[in-house]
């Protein structure tokens, strides 16, 4: 057997198929998709304005599609909203994370549980396992922590509701390369717990590095997609990338 026949042969916990979005004006999507396995790491690479963004933002209900299904599991939930979706067990990171600067970071992550139904103390344990170095600054406030640390703590909260499937809009987007690959390994940290993962980069190298599978998106289609090693190592996929 192949790994794409591997891949198949699995349920996608997410998968969104043909879809067809965009604002005012022509689509910027066209006839898109994507799939995300439990338990991996999927990347979405493509240049500035490829409408990367716009997928992730269709997926998790915060823009409508003009066609197109999203299936969280065997469920088709376009149309929902984000709201609706969190409590399905669908997270989000937004490209610019927002958490609370002047909370501190144990507050930061009470906020992120505040839909979980489960035992919330438990759950802030359970996090603060995965990101050892917040459980240390739990009491300091957020705005004294450095951009990296802050952005651990827009990923533990999102981690807050026990995701089965989340969607992280350039975690890595202005750090470090050293803090960057930090980000990487608790990503790949958090997928190997169970979550399946879908990133958006601009950071190819790094993403197809720690990524079980890639797609590529130019222009607001789909152009390559597949085992993200392999992919890396293929000469076309340079060319598209810059656009
Ligand atoms: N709110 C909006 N209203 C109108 N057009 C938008 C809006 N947001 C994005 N666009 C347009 O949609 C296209 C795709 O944008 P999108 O943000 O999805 O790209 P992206 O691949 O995420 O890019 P980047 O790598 O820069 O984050 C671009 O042409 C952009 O100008
Ligand atoms: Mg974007």
């Amino acid at each position: 057997m192949t790994q794409s026949d591997a891949h198949n042969s699995v349920t996608p916990i997410l998968r969104a198929e043909g879809i067809v979005a965009g604002y005012d004006g022509p689509p910027i999507l066209n006839d898109v998709e994507v799939s995300v396995n439990p338990a991996e790491l999927t990347v979405i690479l493509g240049p500035n304005g490829a409408g990367k963004s716009t997928l992730a933002k269709v997926i998790i209900g915060l823009l409508s599609a003009k066609e197109g299904k999203v299936f969280l599991g065997d469920e088709n939930v376009l149309g929902l909203g984000p709201h609706q979706l969190v409590r399905k067990g669908l997270a989000y990171l937004p490209q610019v994370a927002n958490i609370f600067d002047e909370m501190t970071v144990l507050e930061n992550l009470e906020m992120g549980g505040f839909t979980y139904r489960g035992d919330l103390p438990q759950r802030i344990q359970e996090v603060f396992s995965i990101f050892p170095d917040l459980a240390d600054a739990r009491h300091r406030k957020a705005a004294q922590l450095s951009g990296g640390q802050q952005r651990m703590v827009a990923l533990a909260r999102m981690l807050m509701t026990d995701p089965k499937v989340a969607i992280l809009d350039e975690p890595t987007a202005g750090l470090s390369p050293l803090y960057s690959e930090r980000v990487w390994q608790q990503v790949a940290r958090v997928r190997d717990m169970g979550v399946g993962m879908l990133v958006v980069e601009q950071n190819a190298k790094m993403a197809m590095a720690h990524a079980d599978r890639a797609y590529l998106l130019a222009q607001g289609r789909n152009a390559i997609s597949g085992n993200a090693k392999e992919l890396a190592a293929r000469e076309e996929v340079a060319a598209i990338l810059v656009g």
